[in-house]
């Protein structure tokens, strides 16, 4: 099994979270769908932690996708405020911890309050560089790229910069947040196989785990059962290998 391994050279750097299955968690257990990000929400406390135990120095977390706006008004409603509320509760803990809180994605569309809370957050743990925590909020990866694309033209009009300058590492520069180290890992739960639009730029070479288990459900150990996983995959990167 995984185990306290900070230090360990096999600890993925970049850890890429979708959490996927809420809803379907609650309607399991009778309860109205809102519950279960309610319930996702504390487990992505719980979570938090652990990754840090673990020396995971890099995690992003998917929590509302471009497309996630076509859910009910109250769905989507309960889900900004547990969201305020859960980093109400944590931007402390984080901020001692020297965890720099990031947030990808349009955060002027979201509620006052939830877009508030998430301006303090960033400028609160602004000087922190042990941990970086990466929440990915009104966040789609082709709008991420189309942005990176119109902000970089934007740069050549104004003379900053000429179209040669566009290299793969220069284009970094333009995402949410630049300087994120690429994605190693990404695993999603709820048994759902795909992106669903997920830093398509980030994830280029991250290997994927896919998990049955329902966001609410997935639990410390649920993690170290992805790690296994990870450590056994061989990472190529074109070339030959370990074998
Ligand atoms: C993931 O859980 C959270 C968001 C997409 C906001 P879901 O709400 O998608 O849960 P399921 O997939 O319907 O079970
Ligand atoms: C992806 O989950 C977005 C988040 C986890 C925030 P969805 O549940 O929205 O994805 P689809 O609709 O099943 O692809
Ligand atoms: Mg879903």
């Amino acid at each position: 099994m995984a185990k306290k391994t900070t230090g360990d050279e096999r600890i993925p750097t970049h850890v890429a979270f979708i959490m996927d299955g809420n809803g379907r968690w609650a309607k399991l257990r009778g309860l109205p769908r809102y519950l279960g990000h309610k319930a996702a929400c504390e487990r992505l406390s719980s979570l938090l932690r652990h990754c840090r135990d673990l020396g995971i120095k890099v995690t992003s977390f998917f929590a509302f996708s471009t497309e996630n706006w076509s859910r009910p008004k109250d769905e989507v409603d309960h889900l900004m405020e547990y969201l305020r509320v859960f980093f109400e509760k944590n931007i402390d803990e984080l901020k001692e911890n020297g965890t720099r809180i990031l947030v990808s994605g349009e955060i002027d569309r979201l509620p006052e309050a939830t877009r508030d809370i998430c301006l303090r957050a960033i400028e609160e743990t602004k000087a922190n560089d042990r941990f970086y925590f990466n929440v990915c909020l009104n966040y789609g990866g082709r709008d991420e790229i189309v942005r990176a694309a119109r902000l970089f033209a934007d740069d050549c009009v104004n003379g900053k910069r000429k179209p040669s300058d566009l290299t793969e590492l220069t284009f970094k520069d333009y995402l949410f947040v630049p300087g994120l180290p690429d994605v190693d890992l990404l695993i999603r739960t709820s048994g759902e196989e795909r992106l669903s639009n997920y830093l398509l730029y980030e994830i280029a070479y991250a290997e994927f785990v896919f998990t049955d288990t329902y966001w609410p459900d997935f639990d410390d150990k649920a993690l170290d059962r992805c790690l296994d996983e990870y450590y056994k995959r061989n990472r190529r990167f074109g070339g030959l290998g370990n074998g």
